[in-house]
């Protein structure tokens, strides 16, 4: 019988110190310890994110070890997020995991963030059915840092055909959810607070980019004044419509990553399509991705909610392919926070 192969994954790009065992392919174990401390800030102070990675780096990768039932020195490789992310915060997971990697001498391998959230699609899962989406398919990639459509030729072959020229997704969720007096990542709470909204009950303005490219700082600047407009005419204004308005930025948001989307899927030819990244968590995207299914013929894939935002499952994953492709890495390697698809 051929050997296992076991990779533990680290995670540490932005405030999630994450740790994983994956085993052919399969998650034996998926630990995440998130940074609560960035709440009162209304932001990731990278700072204390490095910090807060130094201190929980070996806790969470004894505790992915430990619950995935394996012996560490089984593991065949570390894989680990090189970039793109804070450098204060990938310099703890790029030193452990090359520290880890010279005391067992085994090899590692270095995963670009933003393919890892990608290839979570390939991740296996105990009693659950596998059904990942076949080459090549379109990759709707939204974070707090990133939105980008990706064709996606191989696990390992990517092309990049749109992105942000400037906000991310999430940060259009974030600095939304700031304006209105909500907590640090205010993304879920805009959801939450748009399930029973009407999102229809405003409108903003569109931003105007060509092919498949996405704007998001006209949106961010067109709620701001809206609201400050309206707080003017009634100091609770939020308070009284804030259903409503969260569901309507919501729907302004999804309407410009949908219609791109729709664009992208014109122009290859490609009716499989995949979200993923820590919006990809936001439910009525997952709705409006559902209903695509009946209306355009496509076939579409969600991560399960434990691997949109940021986890080391799918870094991982991503070492797994990179392992069978025998693509690793030397000691030499350095973290790089502007790393490129
Ligand atoms: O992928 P991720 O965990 O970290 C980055 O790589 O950036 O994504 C975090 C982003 C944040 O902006 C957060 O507000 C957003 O994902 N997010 C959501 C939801 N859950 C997380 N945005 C909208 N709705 C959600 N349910
Ligand atoms: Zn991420």
């Amino acid at each position: 019988m051929c050997k296992s192969i076991i990779i533990l994954g680290i995670e540490s790009s932005c405030d999630d110190t994450s740790a994983a065992i994956i085993k052919n392919g399969k998650k034996l174990s998926n630990i995440i310890g998130s940074q609560k401390i960035h709440e009162q800030y209304g932001g990731v102070v990278p700072e204390l994110a490095s910090r807060a990675h130094q201190q929980n780096i070996v806790p969470v990768v004894q505790q992915a070890i430990q619950e995935s039932g394996i012996n560490k020195n089984q593991i065949s490789a570390v894989a680990f997020t090189r970039g793109p992310g804070l450098l204060g915060s990938l310099l703890v997971g790029v030193s452990f995991a090359k520290s880890f990697g010279l005391a067992l001498d085994i090899p590692i391998i270095d995963v670009n963030h933003m393919q890892g959230h990608i290839l979570a699609h390939f991740i296996k899962e105990k009693n659950k059915i596998y059904n990942p989406p076949k080459f090549p398919f379109l990759c709707l990639t939204v974070s707090g840092g990133h939105t980008q459509i990706v064709k996606v030729n191989d696990y390992l072959d990517f092309e990049l055909i749109g992105e942000t020229i400037d906000d991310a997704a999430g940060e259009a969720f974030d600095k939304s959810a700031k304006i209105l007096g909500m907590k640090y990542p205010g993304g879920p709470l805009i959801d939450k607070n748009a399930q029973n909204g009407n999102p229809y009950a405003f409108t903003f303005g569109i931003p105007k980019v060509d092919g498949l490219n996405f704007s998001f700082s006209g949106l961010k600047t067109s709620i701001l004044y809206f609201i400050q407009k309206n707080l003017k005419e009634n100091p609770n204004f939020i308070r009284h419509n804030l259903e409503d308005i969260c569901s309507s930025i919501q729907h302004s948001i999804i309407n410009i990553l949908i219609n791109k989307l729709e664009k992208a899927s014109e122009q290859t030819q490609i009716n499989e399509v995949a979200i993923a990244g820590g919006v990809s968590a936001n439910s009525g995207l997952r709705n409006r991705l559902k209903q695509m299914e009946k209306t355009h013929n496509w076939k579409t894939y969600i991560p399960p909610f434990s691997y949109c935002t940021d986890n080391a499952a799918m870094i991982a994953i991503t070492g797994y392919y990179k392992y069978l492709n025998n693509e690793f890495c030397s000691q030499e390697i350095t973290a790089n926070a502007r790393l490129k698809l």
